[in-house]
C-alpha cells in the first residue's frame, strides 16, 4: 500500500530560562549532595591513629631489682605477660579490631607499689567521640584485667590511662633502646651490592670519620656512648679529630658530634684480632629522634641461636677492596655455629669464645671493609633490637666458608658497663 510520507516539520522546544535555572540548581544539588555523602563514607571508613599512655599497679612473684632493668631477660618476660594481658582483655571487647597494639615502655617502684607504664595504639573511625572512646578503654580493662589470670595480678582499681598525641608518643619510644620506627620489607641480599635502607630504619647505626673521612662504623648504646672495634683506633688515636655522624647518608649527616673520650680493651692486642672492642664517649650528649636512637644491650647469659633473625648494617665497601658508601646499606645474614665456623675448611679454630660467625656458608652475604665496628643486630619477640656483634674482622668479604667475624658482645657485657655504667 502506498503511503504518502509525511514530511514533518521538526518543532524545536524552546525553554523558558527560569526552567532551565531550575534544572541547573537541581543538579547542582544532587551533584553536592553526592559529593557529601562520598566525603561523609570516606571518613566514616578513615581511621585514626590514638596513642594512650597507661600505669597500672600489679603484684608478682618477682622482685623489681630482678626484672627492673630494661631490655634484660626478665624485664622482657614481664612486659610480655603484661602486654599480653592487655591485648587479651581487649580481645573479647566490641573495639577489639580498633586495637593496633600495647607496648610496655618501662616498670618503676613506688611506695611498694610496682608500676607497669605502657602505650596503648589505637586505630578508630574518625567519628567516634573521644570521651566515649577514654571511657570505654577504661573500662574494657578494668573488667578485663580482673580476672586475667596471673602471676602478674594487676590491680584493676590502680589503671590509670591519659591520651597523648603522636610527638610524646615517638619521644617515648625513642627513649626505649632497640625500637625501630621505618621497616621496609624489601630484603637485600648482602651489603655488598644490597640495597639501601631507609631513614630511621637502623637509627643506632654511626659512621665513625677521622678528619672528616668514613673509617668505621659504631653503635649509639645511649646519649653520649658509642660501641665499636678496638682495630679502629690502631693508628688514629686522638679523640680530637675523630667525629661521629648518624642518618642514613654520611654527606649530608642528620647529627655529627666529636669525640670526648676512646676506650679500647685492655687486652686488644695487633695483629690478633681477640678483643676487638671499644668504647667512645661523644663531647656531647646526642638527643633522641625517631632516626637517632639508641639499641639495647643484651645480658652477659643471652645465646644467640642459628635461626636467630641477624642483620649487619654499615657504610662500607660493595666488595673486597671497594670504596665506602655513602647511603647506609643492610644485610640479612645468618648466626653461624662457632663449631662450624672453627672447621679446618672455615676458620681453622681461629673462632674464640669471644668472636661469633654471621654470614652464609655459601657465600655472598657479609659485612666487608669499612663496615669495621658497625653493629650486627637482632630482634627478640617483641621486636625490639640487640647489639648482637661487632663488625671485626674476615677472609676477604663474602667468599664461601668464609663468613664476616664479630666481636661477641654478650662476652664484653660486663666489661661494657666497668667503663660506661650501661
Ligand atoms: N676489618 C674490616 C674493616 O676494617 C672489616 C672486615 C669485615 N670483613 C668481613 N668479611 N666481614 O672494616
Amino acid at each position: 500500500m502506498y503511503r504518502p510520507a509525511v514530511v514533518r516539520a521538526r518543532k524545536r522546544i524552546y525553554l523558558e530560562p527560569w526552567v532551565t535555572g531550575l534544572i541547573a540548581f537541581i543538579s547542582l544539588i544532587v551533584l553536592a549532595v553526592c559529593i557529601g555523602l562520598i566525603v561523609h563514607y570516606v571518613r566514616y571508613n578513615q581511621r585514626k591513629t590514638y596513642n594512650y599512655y597507661v600505669t597500672l599497679s600489679f603484684t608478682s612473684d618477682k622482685l623489681y631489682d630482678e626484672f627492673g632493668q630494661e631490655a634484660s631477660k626478665n624485664f622482657t618476660e614481664m612486659s610480655q605477660k603484661i602486654e599480653s594481658m592487655v591485648k587479651n582483655a581487649f580481645h573479647k571487647s566490641p573495639i577489639r579490631g580498633d586495637f593496633v597494639k600495647s607496648h610496655v615502655i618501662k616498670f618503676s617502684q613506688e611506695e611498694h607499689r610496682l608500676l607497669a607504664h605502657m602505650l596503648l595504639i589505637f586505630r578508630f573511625r574518625s567519628t567516634e567521640d573521644l570521651e566515649t572512646i577514654n571511657k570505654n578503654i577504661q573500662r574494657f580493662l578494668q573488667e578485663r584485667l580482673q580476672d586475667a589470670v596471673g602471676p602478674p595480678k594487676v590491680d584493676p582499681e590502680s589503671i590509670e590511662i591519659k591520651k597523648i598525641n603522636e610527638t610524646e608518643t615517638d619521644n617515648y619510644l625513642n627513649n626505649c633502646c632497640g625500637t625501630r620506627r621505618n621497616k621496609s620489607t624489601n630484603q637485600s641480599l648482602r651489603i655488598v651490592g644490597g640495597t639501601e635502607v631507609e631513614e630511621g630504619e637502623w637509627p643506632w647505626q654511626a659512621s665513625l670519620q677521622w678528619d672528616g673521612i668514613h673509617r668505621c662504623g659504631a653503635t649509639l648504646i645511649n646519649g653520649t656512648w658509642l660501641v665499636s672495634a678496638a682495630h679502629c683506633f690502631r693508628t688514629y688515636k686522638d679523640p680530637a679529630r675523630w667525629t661521629a655522624s648518624f642518618g642514613v647518608t654520611i654527606k649530608p649527616p642528620k647529627m655529627k658530634q666529636g669525640l670526648r673520650r676512646i676506650i679500647v680493651h685492655e687486652k686488644y692486642n695487633y695483629p690478633s684480632h681477640d678483643y676487638d672492642i671499644s668504647v667512645a664517649e661523644l663531647s656531647r650528649p646526642v638527643p633522641y629522634t625517631n632516626t637517632v636512637h639508641r639499641i639495647c644491650l643484651p645480658d652477659a647469659s643471652h645465646e644467640f641461636h642459628p635461626g636467630d633473625q641477624m642483620f649487619v648494617t654499615g657504610f662500607g665497601a660493595l666488595q673486597n677492596d671497594g670504596n665506602s658508601q655513602n647511603h647506609l646499606r643492610q644485610v640479612q645474614v645468618d648466626f653461624i655455629d662457632t663449631k662450624i665456623c672453627n672447621e679446618p675448611q672455615a676458620y681453622n679454630d681461629a673462632i674464640t669464645p669471644r668472636m661469633l660467625c654471621a654470614g652464609s656458608l655459601k657465600g655472598q652475604k657479609d659485612a666487608c671493609q669499612g663496615d669495621s665496628g658497625g653493629p650486627l643486630v637482632s630482634p627478640d619477640a617483641r621486636d625490639i633490637w640487640y647489639l648482637a656483634g661487632i663488625v671485626s674482622w674476615g677472609d676477604e668479604c663474602g667468599q664461601p666458608n668464609k663468613p664476616g667475624v664479630y666481636t661477641r658482645v654478650t662476652a664484653f657485657r660486663d666489661w661494657i658497663t666497668s667503663k660506661t655504667g650501661i
